[in-house]
């Protein structure tokens, strides 16, 4: 299998895109990490990734905006499983509020998960990813069109892009690639919780709503040696939204 051999840390791995994402790293032969703020349910979401044909799967209890607990989660999969070969930055917030009334804390408070935590997980794998590896950022399609009310939000999705260029540049010599994902609408709780929905002020028809294992698909190709050869790029899963008018 494309993953055989390989150990995957997924952030944000107790629900939605992060959970398929595991579950389908594991059906490829990955030994997974599942990291997440909490571990409770995490029993289930573990043997789930077991199931599928992972060879081994540990939960991690990790807040992604803390650089110290990045750093211990990553020295325990170290630990446990002796080395660290790919990284999906999938951890996300997202909050709803107009630009008049945004505070530094609204902004930190999402910059702080949707950007620094794929940061930290960034500089823990230049430390440890000693053979190279694959890191796959889940963006959004926010990092180049966006809505109302979301400008935290969309500024760290567009700035996961950035990162994802840089580390690309800086990977290179080490045989370390990154890429990143723009999902589009995917049937999750982020989205049923989006209140730009409920208002109108965001429409969706019903092609334009995916599945969180299309998402996981696409991870699955950028971080197998299928995708060798692609670094410092972005793709699109968004069943075409971003291409039309
Ligand atoms: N669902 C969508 O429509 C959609 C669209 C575009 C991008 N995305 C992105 O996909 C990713 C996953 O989103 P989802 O829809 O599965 O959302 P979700 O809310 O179902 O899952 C997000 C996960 O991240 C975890 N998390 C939040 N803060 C954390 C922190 N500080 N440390 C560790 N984990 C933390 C949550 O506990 C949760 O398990 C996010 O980065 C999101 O921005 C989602």
């Amino acid at each position: 299998m494309r993953l055989d051999g390989k150990v995957a840390i997924v952030s944000g791995a107790g629900g939605g895109i992060g959970l398929a994402t595991a579950i389908r790293l594991g059906q490829e032969g990955a030994a997974v990490v599942l990291a997440d703020l909490r571990l409770d349910g995490m029993d289930a979401h573990v043997a789930a990734v077991c199931e599928a044909g992972a060879p081994d799967a540990i939960a991690i209890a990790c807040d992604v905006s803390d650089e110290a607990a990045v750093a211990a989660c990553c020295e325990e999969t170290m630990a446990h499983f002796r080395r660290l070969d790919i990284i999906v930055n999938n951890a996300g917030l997202m909050n709803f509020r107009p630009l008049a009334e945004l505070r530094g804390a609204d902004w930190l408070a999402v910059l702080g998960v949707d950007l620094l935590g794929a940061a930290f997980f960034t500089s823990q794998a230049f430390r440890h990813m000693k053979g190279g590896g694959a890191i796959v950022n889940i963006a959004s399609v926010h990092a180049v069109e966006t809505t109302l009310d979301v400008a935290p939000y969309a500024a760290a999705k567009a700035a996961m892009l950035s990162l994802t260029r840089s580390t690309a540049i800086e990977g290179k010599p080490l045989g370390i690639r990154a890429n990143a994902i723009l999902p589009g609408a995917v049937e999750t709780k982020m989205l049923r919780g989006n209140p730009n929905l409920a208002s109108g002020a965001e429409t969706l028809t019903a092609g334009d709503v995916g599945r969180p294992e299309d998402i996981a698909a696409a991870v699955a190709f950028l971080a197998s040696d299928d995708a060798a050869f692609v670094t410092g790029a972005s793709l699109a899963v968004d069943g075409g939204r971003l291409a039309r008018l």
